[in-house]
């Protein structure tokens, strides 16, 4: 189980540096988000779930209220992903999206 949770960790990173690199790269930062924005932002949903799981799994405690700030977070910044993908020529969604992923960083790190 903890060989699951450390992986999950690394994919769960993995996942949060490729969508802030994806955010900023490219020489436009007007252009459509990639496929890999919208990959990672969803990768971030999934594997943060699946290490919640994992927690339950050991009889581990789990922070509930921080869980669904980070969902919740997660989830906006999936919308906004896509709403970058889907509208070229407005740097809003992609900034959104950053400042979102940020601040969920933010709650994952300050909030114990
Ligand atoms: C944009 C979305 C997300 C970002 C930027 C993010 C960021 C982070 C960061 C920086 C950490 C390491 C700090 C820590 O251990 O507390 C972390 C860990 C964790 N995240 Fe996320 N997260 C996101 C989404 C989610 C979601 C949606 C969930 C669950 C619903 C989640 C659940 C967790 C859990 C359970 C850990 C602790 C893993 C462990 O210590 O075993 N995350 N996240």
């Amino acid at each position: 189980m903890e060989a699951i949770r450390v992986v999950l960790f690394v994919c769960h990173f993995t996942a949060l540096a490729v969508l802030l690199c994806g955010l900023v790269a490219g020489r436009d930062p007007l252009a459509k988000a990639s496929v890999a924005v919208l990959g990672a932002a969803a990768a971030m949903l999934v594997t943060g779930v699946l290490l919640v799981v994992v927690q339950v799994a050991r009889d581990l405690p789990v922070n509930g209220p921080k869980v669904a700030v980070k969902a919740g977070l997660a989830v906006a910044v999936l919308g906004c992903a896509l709403w970058a993908r889907r509208s070229a020529r407005d740097g809003g969604p992609r900034l959104w999206a950053g400042g979102l992923t940020i601040a969920n960083a933010v709650v994952a790190m300050a909030w114990n």
